[in-house]
């Protein structure tokens, strides 16, 4: 297992690189599914849960390959419709090749994913929508067991937006007979890019991004080049370090409009955050001082920079609360936080900050990916050496996050443990 050490107490300064979304590129590697032509993908980013996913598409039987180029071509000719547990328990996304495969094969095996770490995660939403589609299941061995004669369009109002929901739903409409309404879908700018992907792939969709999505099922997509957006997660961490060691960063390929409630909290905060011809600098001029958040869907502030803006709110003046509105027990890393010298307490679902004057080194242990991003940038501010234990959950998510912090400035090095 890998760690990593950081000597903490130096301004980054310089352009940082954001890469291809995760979240956005998940989706769109298990919607290729759906198309019987090779698909060109580019700025897939490099990460855990990218090579996972093609791993999955070569069981079910695709031809996933990443060319020297980055580029990834996925050919989805000859399925079969089994995803087994290994593979699903260490992603959970796993389960969006249900839809695809349910509209291709009529029928789909997919395991249960099992508890995550940051709380329950069902996925009957998924289920509810699919079931109205015409789609029937039963729980075999610890199996998600999907079978349906042709999909057939539907109307679906979700009981919340889930973002995996929205899209295995959109999946499984784009070859279904007839037309589907999802009322209160997810409007995360990564379901925008699915959409846009399948698209390019001729599926006909419209509203992606609103809470009304209207898909009218089409008899067969083709292939197509897409390019993966930017991480927006990913970019809005790099604008917290440059917050939290008080520095200045050039963030190239930052999708500002995506990050609105994130850059209005850090303006609010006291960062200076511009667009500057093809960057976006952050810095911090003054002091920064504490806020409230609360973590809601899309467009509200995302719950996957949570723990990131409690680390800057941690060395920030006053005093602010962070709720988090959409997973239980997504505050791991407030222990782990109060070791580096953080003044947290939690009541529920709210932390209240107060915050200290400066952060101090310790080994602390990476719990999940946001989690493990929220040390990094701790460790960055902090006095002295942090060690941040089990960054195999930031290797899922962040490409090459410490050459990429090393170049503007940080001291940060991977070790093994
Ligand atoms: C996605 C993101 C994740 C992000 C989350 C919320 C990916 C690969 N992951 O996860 O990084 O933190 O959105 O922005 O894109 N729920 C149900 N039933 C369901 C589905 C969801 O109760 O069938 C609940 C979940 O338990 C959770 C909430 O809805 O409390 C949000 O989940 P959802 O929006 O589905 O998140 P994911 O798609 O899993």
């Amino acid at each position: 297992m890998d760690r990593f050490v950081i000597e903490g107490g130096r301004q980054l300064a310089g352009r940082i690189q954001v890469s291809g979304s995760k979240n956005a590129a998940l989706p769109i590697l298990l919607a290729s599914i759906l198309v019987d032509e090779p698909v060109y993908l580019s700025n897939v980013p490099r990460l855990r849960d990218i090579d996972t996913t093609l791993e999955l598409l070569r069981l079910l039987g695709c031809q996933a390959e990443r060319e020297a180029s980055g580029d990834v071509v996925i050919h989805a000719c000859h399925l079969r419709p089994e995803a087994p547990y290994d593979l699903v328990r260490t992603m959970r996304a796993s389960v969006l090749c249900l839809g695809p495969l349910l509209a291709r094969l009529g029928r789909a095996r997919v395991a249960l994913p099992g508890g995550c770490a940051i709380g329950a995660r069902p996925v009957d939403l998924h289920l509810k929508g699919l079931e109205k589609m015409g789609a029937r299941f039963s729980l075999e061995h610890g199996d998600i067991v999907g079978t349906c004669a042709k999909l057939h369009g539907a109307s679906i109002i979700l009981d919340f937006p889930t973002v995996g929901g929205t899209e295995n739903l959109i999946m499984a409409a784009v070859l279904a007979d007839g037309e589907t309404v999802i009322e209160n879908a997810a409007r995360e700018p990564e379901i925008v890019d699915l959409a846009e992907f399948l698209r390019a792939c001729g599926a006909v969709i419209e509203g992606h991004g609103t809470s009304v999505v209207r898909v009218h099922g089409v008899e067969r997509l083709h292939g197509c080049q897409y390019r993966i957006m930017p991480d927006r997660i990913e970019a809005g961490t790099y604008l917290v370090a440059a917050g939290i060691t008080r520095g200045r960063l050039e963030v190239e390929e930052c999708p500002l409009a995506a990050l609105d409630a994130v850059v209005a909290k850090l303006r609010e905060m006291g960062m200076y955050i511009e667009r500057e011809g093809d960057v976006v600098v952050a810095e911090a001029r003054g002091e920064l001082v504490c806020q409230d958040v609360t973590t809601q869907p899309y467009p509200g502030f995302p719950t996957d920079m949570q723990a990131q803006i409690m680390a800057l709110m941690s060395v920030a003046r006053g005093a602010g609360t962070v709720t988090e509105g959409i997973f239980e027990n997504r505050f791991m890393h407030v222990p782990e936080l109060c070791r580096l010298g953080a003044r947290i307490s939690l009541s529920g679902q709210t932390a209240v900050v107060r915050g200290v004057d400066r952060l101090t080194g310790a080994v602390v242990m990476a719990s999940d990916l946001r989690a493990s991003a929220c040390l990094v940038l701790a460790g960055l501010a902090a006095q002295g050496r942090t060690v941040v234990r089990r960054i195999y959950h930031l290797d899922r998510g962040y490409e090459a996050m410490e050459k990429k912090l090393a170049a503007v400035g940080a001291a940060i090095f991977r070790e093994k443990e």
